[in-house]
C-alpha cells in the first residue's frame, strides 16, 4: 500500500511497504541495539573501562524516553486516581525488612559452575542456553545429562545464590553493619504503610505507589536491558479489605462469576479476585496507552503449583521480545502476607480501623455473629488454616479491625522501555522519485513517550525572517515540551534524523510562514504534511499527549 507524502522543501519520497514486509522488518536485537547506541538511547555502563555486565546507561534520548515512561505510569497510576498515594523511600533500609519479607532466606537462584571452563550459570537456565545454541557441545563425561552448555564440561552441584547486593553502613566493616540494596521497591511501601495511611486521608481500599532503582546480583544478566543488575521498578501495592470484611459490610462479595463491570468506577463490594482482575485490565490499558497494542502481549495466569504459598493468583503480562516471550510485568494477589510478616517481625500492629465495618457488625445479634464465625471457620479449615485463628480474626472484624490484603501490579521500567523500542522499530524500504530504493529507519513511538515531541526546521538558513520565526517558535515550545532545533542539511535528511529518534512531528518554517504565521507539520508515520497555526499545533499535540 503505497502512501504518498507531500513535500515542503523536497526530500520526502514515495513509500511502498506492506504490513507483511513491515512485520518481516521488525527488529532483531542487534539492529535495535546498534541504533540505540548510535542515537544515544542506551550505552554500556563504564564503557571506556570495558563495561560492566548487567549495567546499562541511558543517553540523551534514552533518559528522555525513560522519564516519559515513568511520568506516564505516575500519571496513570497515581495522579489520575483519587485512591492512590505516592512514596519515595530509600534504597538502603533496615536489614530486618528483608528478613520479614523472606528475601534474606529465599531470594536466591540456583547457581552452578563448569569445572572446566569456569563459567557460572543459573542451573534453571541451562536448557534455555541449549535452545539458543545451534550445535550443542557433547558431554565430556559420558552418560552425563547435566553438563556445561558451553564446553561440555562437568558442572558443580547447583547451590542457592542470594541475589541481594550487600553493603556496609557506617565506617566499621562488621557483620552487624551489613545492609542491602533493595531488590524491590515494594517492601518500603509495606514498611511505611501506617505512615501513609495516617497522612494521606486515604482509607482501605487504596494504594501506595513507588518508582525507583532496585538491585539484583543476577548470576547471568542477559538479553540487553531486559535483565540487569541495576534496574528501575514501578510498583503499586493496592490494599483491600479481606473478603470476610466485605461480606460483613455488604452481606455479599462480588466475584468474577457475577460479571462485574471492570471498566466503570470501582465498587465497595468487590472481592479480591475482582480487584485482581481489575488491576490486570488497568495495566493492559496503561500498556496500550504508551504504545503496545493489546494483540502484542499475552496474559499468563500462573497455575496453582507455580504460585508462591501466600499468593492467591498471579498474572504475568508477557511480550514477544526478539529473544522470546518474557514477562513484562506481574500482577499478584498477595493476601495479607506482607503486612502480617512486618507485624510479626517489627512488633508493630499493621491493622487498620474500619469504622463502616464496625457499624455493620454492631447491627448483628449474637446468633448472627456465631453463624458468621462458623462460616468463616469452615472456609479457613477447608483452606488448611486454623479454626481458632479464624474466630479471633472474626472478632477483630466485629471491632472494625483487620490487616489489609494487597494486590500488587509490579512493572520494570527498563524492560518496558525495551518492549517499546522493539515495538517502535521499523526499517521501511521506500522508493525515491527516481525509483531508487531507500531504507528509512523509524521509531514509531507513541507521542506520549517519544523522547522529542517536535523538531523545528527553518527551511532556508540564510533567510533571516525564517530563522527568527523558527527560533521564536522553538523558544516558545521548549518551555512546554522537549523539542529539538535542526538547521543542518537538506530537509529530507533532517526528517530522517528525527525518524530515528521517534519524533512524532517535524515543523518546517518556510516563506509562507513569514507571511501568514502558518508552518508545515510533517507527521512521522504517514509522512503527511499539514499547514497549521501555532494554536492548531498546540491543540493537536496536547490531545495526543493526554491520558
Ligand atoms: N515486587 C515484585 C517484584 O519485585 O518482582
Amino acid at each position: 500500500m503505497p502512501a504518498k507524502a507531500a513535500c515542503a522543501g523536497g526530500g520526502e519520497i514515495m513509500i511502498y511497504y506492506s504490513p507483511v514486509m513491515a512485520e518481516e522488518n521488525k527488529s532483531s536485537l542487534d539492529a535495535l541495539s546498534a541504533l540505540a547506541k548510535r542515537r544515544g538511547f542506551i550505552y554500556h555502563s563504564s564503557e571506556i573501562y570495558g563495561g560492566m555486565p548487567g549495567f546499562w546507561d541511558y543517553g540523551p534520548l534514552g533518559c528522555e524516553l525513560k522519564q516519559n515512561v515513568k511520568a506516564a505510569w505516575w500519571q496513570f497510576t497515581v495522579r489520575g486516581r483519587e485512591d492512590v498515594a505516592g512514596l519515595d523511600a530509600t534504597i538502603i533500609m533496615h536489614p530486618k525488612i528483608w528478613k520479614a519479607s523472606g528475601h534474606l532466606d529465599t531470594f536466591a537462584d540456583p547457581m552452578t559452575m563448569c569445572k572446566d571452563c569456569k563459567k557460572l550459570m543459573r542451573a534453571d537456565q541451562i536448557k534455555d542456553i541449549y535452545a539458543e545454541q545451534r550445535k550443542k557441545p557433547q558431554p565430556k563425561v559420558p552418560g552425563s545429562d547435566f553438563f556445561c552448555p558451553h564446553c561440555g564440561g562437568e558442572l558443580t552441584e547447583p547451590k542457592p545464590f542470594n541475589l541481594m547486593f550487600k553493603t556496609i553502613v557506617g565506617p566499621i566493616d562488621d557483620p552487624s553493619n551489613v545492609a542491602y540494596l533493595r531488590p524491590e521497591t515494594a517492601q518500603a511501601i509495606f514498611a511505611q504503610f501506617l505512615n501513609v495511611l495516617a497522612t494521606s486521608r486515604q482509607a482501605v481500599p487504596f494504594g501506595i505507589a513507588q518508582m525507583g532503582k532496585s538491585f539484583r546480583n543476577e548470576v547471568t544478566p542477559r538479553n540487553y536491558i531486559f535483565r540487569s543488575r541495576e534496574f528501575e521498578q514501578m510498583e503499586l501495592e493496592f490494599f483491600i479489605r479481606p473478603d470476610e470484611a466485605v461480606e460483613l459490610l455488604h452481606g455479599h462479595v462480588v466475584t468474577l462469576a457475577d460479571n462485574p463491570d471492570l471498566n466503570g468506577p470501582v465498587q465497595d463490594d468487590w472481592g479480591w479476585e475482582v480487584w485482581h482482575k481489575y488491576w490486570v485490565e488497568q495495566r493492559k490499558k496503561f500498556l496500550n496507552a504508551v504504545g503496545l497494542p493489546t494483540e502484542r502481549f499475552v496474559e499468563y495466569w500462573q497455575k496453582p503449583d507455580e504460585l508462591a504459598h501466600y499468593a492467591r493468583a498471579c498474572v504475568d503480562i508477557e511480550y514477544d521480545f526478539p529473544f522470546g516471550r518474557q514477562e513484562l510485568e506481574g500482577i499478584a494477589a498477595r493476601s495479607d502476607f506482607d503486612l502480617t510478616q512486618h507485624q510479626k517481625h517489627s512488633g508493630v500492629p499493621q491493622t487498620v480501623f474500619d469504622d463502616p465495618l464496625k457499624q455493620a457488625a454492631k447491627k448483628l445479634d449474637d446468633a448472627a455473629k456465631a453463624a458468621f464465625i462458623a462460616k468463616v471457620q469452615a472456609d479457613w479449615v477447608a483452606r488448611g488454616k486454623d479454626a481458632l485463628a479464624a474466630e479471633k480474626f472474626c472478632r477483630d472484624l466485629f471491632d472494625g479491625k483487620y490487616v489489609p490484603h494487597v494486590i500488587e501490579p509490579s512493572a520494570g521500567v527498563d524492560r518496558l522501555m525495551l518492549a517499546l523500542l522493539c515495538e517502535a522499530y521499523e526499517e521501511q524500504t521506500l522508493k525515491d522519485e527516481k525509483g531508487k530504493d531507500d531504507v528509512r529507519t523509524v521509531l514509531h513511538f507513541s507521542p506520549k513517550v517519544a523522547p522529542v515531541k517536535a523538531a523545528i526546521f527553518p527551511l532556508i538558513k540564510k533567510d533571516e525572517a525564517q530563522m527568527k520565526f523558527a527560533r521564536d517558535l522553538f523558544e516558545k515550545l521548549r518551555r512546554k515540551v522537549n523539542v529539538q532545533w535542526d538547521v543542518s542539511g537538506a530537509i529530507g535528511r533532517r526528517y530522517r534524523r528525527q525518524d530515528e529518534a521517534g519524533t512524532p512531528w517535524c515543523i518546517t518554517v518556510d516563506a509562507q510562514t513569514v507571511e501568514d504565521g502558518t508552518f508545515t507539520v510533517r507527521e512521522r508515520d504517514s509522512m503527511a504534511q499539514t499547514r497549521m497555526t501555532y494554536e492548531q499545533f498546540l491543540a493537536m499535540m496536547y490531545a495526543a499527549l493526554e491520558f
